[in-house]
């Protein structure tokens, strides 16, 4: 799969002409600025919905043949991916960042005989021709970029151009209850068809992590902060209550 003209190879990274990028530049200053922004690597409820994320796709597309994800990061969910895709495209807007999510998941792709591609690029403004993907992943996703109204239309026009026909796109985003339904809403008047709607009840796993953060023996309690089992229990538990214990929604929808 050859992207469009304006890309060029940097150490097998895909990345448009310096002058061209349009990018959103506040990713790329944290990414310079910290080892890990967010520490996911160190927050089971992070770790946690990375898991849940993939069963949950897998149950629809169990081995996607090529898979591009949109903002990859640091690889941490690209690596959870590797064993179970032929062609993974991995992208994102900070060169940073997708230059650690290679030196991660390449000896990965070689043990599971994954090709693995690298793209500094987004969407709308995808790189690749229509009908590329079996699945495309938008994990935290289009709200967390930050994007207006339009540019929410244009990626999703974009997303569903370069996805194949029976194709699935997983959307997951970190949200407050009363956004739910017009994030819904908003795939839903979009070419897609959504196929499943739900949630992580994880709102009890983000008061734990804030109540360990004030705690004297802090650096003792880690540990349970960074246990993605515990994260597992907090969601069971959230579900008992319902969407007002969810900060995350994930959506799968289908190119018919
Ligand atoms: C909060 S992190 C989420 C990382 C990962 N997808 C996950 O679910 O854990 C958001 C990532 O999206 C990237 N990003 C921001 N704006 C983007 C855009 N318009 N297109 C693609 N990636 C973007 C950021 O650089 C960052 O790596």
């Amino acid at each position: 799969m050859s992207p469009t003209s304006g890309y060029h190879l940097v150490d097998g990274i895909s990345m448009l002409h310096q002058q061209e990028q349009d990018y959103n530049p506040w990713f790329e200053e944290q990414y310079s600025a910290t080892a890990e922004p967010w520490n996911y690597s160190r927050r089971g409820g992070e770790l946690f919905r990375h898991a849940h994320t993939i069963e949950l796709l897998r149950r629809f597309c169990p081995h996607p043949s090529s898979l591009l994800e949109l903002g990859c990061s640091q690889g941490l969910m690209t690596a959870q991916l590797v064993p179970f895709t032929k062609e993974l495209f991995a992208s994102d807007v900070s060169p940073s960042a997708v230059k650690i999510c290679k030196r991660k998941c390449d000896p990965l792709a070689a043990q599971h005989n994954c090709s693995m591609h690298y793209y500094v690029t987004t969407t709308p403004g995808l790189p690749f021709a229509d009908d590329s993907f079996e699945v495309v992943t938008l994990c935290d996703g289009m709200i967390g970029w930050w994007f207006s109204e339009e540019q929410k239309q244009a990626a999703l026009k974009d997303t569903y151009r370069v996805l194949r026909k029976g194709g699935y796109v997983m959307f997951t985003d970190y949200a407050t209850p009363d956004v739910f339904d017009s994030y819904i809403q908003l795939i839903q008047n979009s070419e897609l068809s959504v196929v499943s709607v739900s949630y992580l009840y994880d709102r009890p796993w983000y008061l734990l992590e804030s109540v360990v953060k004030k705690l004297p023996g802090k650096a003792l309690l880690s540990p349970i902060v960074a246990s993605p089992k515990v994260a597992k229990l907090l969601h069971k538990a959230g579900g008992m209550v319902g969407t007002a214990a969810a900060r995350h929604i994930l959506i799968i929808a289908r190119k018919e």
